[in-house]
């Protein structure tokens, strides 16, 4: 049986093109910072998100908490929204490896907050015996709300808050790209309002591995110290940053169509009964919803019976997100099988 896998956009294979791309690539040491490819991924990342150099790391996690880990201090507190990806789902990292205390804001449905709930929450610079606020956070799409994009005019005033404080500030942006492609905002204009950027690869673009951050020349020197001592210094390693530098060069544009997928798929759901979906949040590749009177676990295992793979997002919620490697065909069959499940 033919399974349609939904679970996330982390699942895309990579295509013909980008394999022959892995397999001419140029390759050298980058621990010595000779490994051609990767050097031009760094230089062409850096180009698209506007900063003056980019480094290449495995994940994205270790890009989110390299920036944090170089933007802070041991014993200093980071605000981010409740649902972010480095408070749910980087298995307490901002805590082990940085010594960082996080300090959560309520956003909306969207997981979108603002400078009035961020003010409160600064801790003043005069209080030793307080953690010191130094960073905000903020991750556009974000996952666990739906995919759901900020606005860029409060990702400004955000931005200034920032600076009226001293504080730095963090995109993560692991979907940035999909952003971009459904408001036309450029990825530099974006990244133009933080200090540092975290941005993966291997998402919708389809590249089998790696991400990029991107900020200041000294702020990605430190990084790269930091990334060799996390055991993340890596040798001929352009076979996979080929990977993420055809995924940039070509398949950015083409996350429209997982876009238009999404709402195909949530407009197919809404009209299922015993289902709960709020349309107002499908705005990129990700669709949540709730199946009614049947638990998340038992909802999975009947549809992966009939061969459709979804993942979970908050409690009580299912997550599926549309990537290239699923057709029109198959979010219509996909309907149909969550349709016959909850019949
Ligand atoms: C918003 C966000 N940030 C960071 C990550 C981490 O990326 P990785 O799985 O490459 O570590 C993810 C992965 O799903 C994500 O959705």
């Amino acid at each position: 049986m033919k399974l349609i896998d939904l679970r996330s956009d982390t699942v895309t294979k990579p295509s013909a093109g980008m394999r022959k791309a892995m397999y001419d690539a140029e390759v050298g040491d980058d621990v010595y910072k000779e490994d051609p490819t990767v050097n031009k991924l760094e230089e062409y990342a850096a180009e698209l998100l506007g900063k003056e150099a980019a480094l290449f790391v495995p994940t994205g996690v270790m890009g989110n908490q390299i920036c944090l880990n170089v933007l802070t201090s041991p014993g200093d507190e980071v605000i981010c929204e409740r649902h972010a990806h480095i408070f749910q789902y980087e298995s307490g990292s901002p805590a082990r490896l940085s010594g960082l205390q996080l300090s959560l804001v309520d956003g909306n449905k969207k997981g979108i907050f603002t400078p009035d709930q961020v003010e409160p929450l600064i801790r003043p610079t005069s209080a030793y015996y307080m953690a010191q606020t130094r960073l905000i956070e903020i991750e556009n799409t974000h996952n666990r709300a739906g995919g759901t994009i900020n606005p860029i005019d409060n990702i400004k005033a955000l931005s200034q808050l920032a600076r009226k404080y001293n504080l730095y500030i963090h995109l993560d942006g692991a979907r940035i790209w999909n952003a971009y492609v459904e408001t036309g905002i450029k990825p530099d204009e974006y990244a133009s309002h933080f200090d540092s950027v975290s941005c993966c690869l291997s998402k919708g673009l389809g590249a089998p591995i790696g991400s990029i951050i991107a900020g200041k020349k000294e702020f990605i020197k430190e990084a790269f110290a930091v990334r060799k001592a996390w055991g993340g210094g890596m040798r001929q390693v352009g076979v996979i940053a080929s990977a993420g530098l055809y995924a940039l060069k070509n398949n950015i544009e083409r996350l429209k169509e997982d876009h238009q997928k999404a709402k195909l798929l949530a407009a197919g759901l809404s009209e299922i009964k015993n289902l709960s979906i709020d349309l107002d949040l499908v705005e990129t590749n990700i669709v949540m919803f709730s199946p009614n009177g049947i638990s998340i676990e038992e909802f999975q295992l009947k549809c992966k019976a009939n061969g459709l793979l979804l993942g979970t997002g908050k409690v009580g919620e299912i997550r599926a997100v549309t990537h290239m490697d699923v057709s029109v065909d198959d979010i219509k069959v996909a309907t149909g099988i969550i349709k016959s499940v909850l019949a």
